[in-house]
């Protein structure tokens, strides 16, 4: 690691594939001025069907690949590797997950504490959500699901399809009849399904994304330490494990726009 690590120093995002970008997507409408290197380990996703071991050693190559390329802070965008691996990982810049800011954000606008929460199989079993919501608010009740079907059907473009519906009603009808007026979706796919989600909830229930609200904390966590940028363009670097043509296509759909620079990197 370089010791000139600073404010003009980039921000490492990380997750297992390309559902990351909605993250990067909402901390470059926030900070336009940092610079943004996204590690996407493409050869290894999905990590929601894996095991805590496989995902902490991911996760650990994936912060090595950042300390290489000097972050001043590293943002775990991935839901299930923020559950699975970021408790166990130490590294010697700031480093924060989407569990606590989605769990914060659930909670500011819950009226009837009762919070669902959905993400992948794994992400689900850690009971890393429930357990934070829970330190932060001991009376609410907690309804969680694990959705495995919902980051298939996202990367295949099928946003609104008949089978998507039928999908969404199959795991959240439970949810629904639980009574949630808030859902968290502890996904970094699951955004791009907001609408047919809304729908089938209603609109007496809330949809908390992770992604904005950890947007918002890491840019206190960069202001309290002199770290945010707050001059320049800022740029935006792409590393990918595997699949940098297929990344592009489908990656501009979570980022709503065009990829550039797309690199290769080789798994660790
Ligand atoms: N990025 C993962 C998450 O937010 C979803 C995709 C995967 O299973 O790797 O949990």
């Amino acid at each position: 690691m370089n010791s000139e690590i600073g404010i003009n120093s980039p921000i490492g995002i990380f997750d297992s594939g390309l559902g990351g970008l909605t993250v990067v997507k909402a901390i470059r409408e926030r900070m336009a001025c940092e610079d943004v290197i996204y590690y996407g380990d493409t050869a290894h996703v999905p990590y929601g069907s894996k095991s805590k071991e496989t995902i902490v050693g991911f996760t650990q190559d994936a912060v090595r690949f950042f300390l290489d390329h000097d972050v001043k802070c590293i943002v775990i965008a991935c839901n299930t590797a923020t559950a699975l691996a970021l408790p166990e990982i130490t590294a010697p810049v700031p480093m924060l997950g989407v569990i606590e800011a989605g769990a914060r954000a659930a909670l500011a606008v819950s009226k009837n504490h009762k919070i669902g929460v959905i993400g992948t199989s794994a992400t689900i079993a850690s009971e890393a959500y429930p357990n934070v919501l829970r330190k932060m608010n001991p009376e609410c009740a907690i309804y969680a699901h694990p959705c495995p079907l919902f980051v298939p059907l996202v990367e295949e473009g099928w946003l609104d399809r008949e089978a998507t519906k039928m999908v969404v009603k199959e795991y959240l009808t439970p949810l629904k009849m639980a009574g949630i007026d808030t859902l968290v979706l502890g996904c970094t796919h699951y955004p791009l399904l907001a609408n047919v989600i809304g729908e089938f909830l209603g609109p007496d229930v809330k949809l908390v994304d992770s992604a904005s609200a950890c947007a918002a904390e890491l840019e206190s966590i960069l202001k309290e330490r002199g770290l945010l940028r707050t001059e320049g363009a800022g740029s935006e670097t792409f590393f990918v494990t595997d699949g940098a043509a297929k990344f592009a296509e489908t990656g501009s759909r979570f980022l709503g726009r065009d990829l550039q620079a797309i690199k290769f990197t080789p798994s660790r």
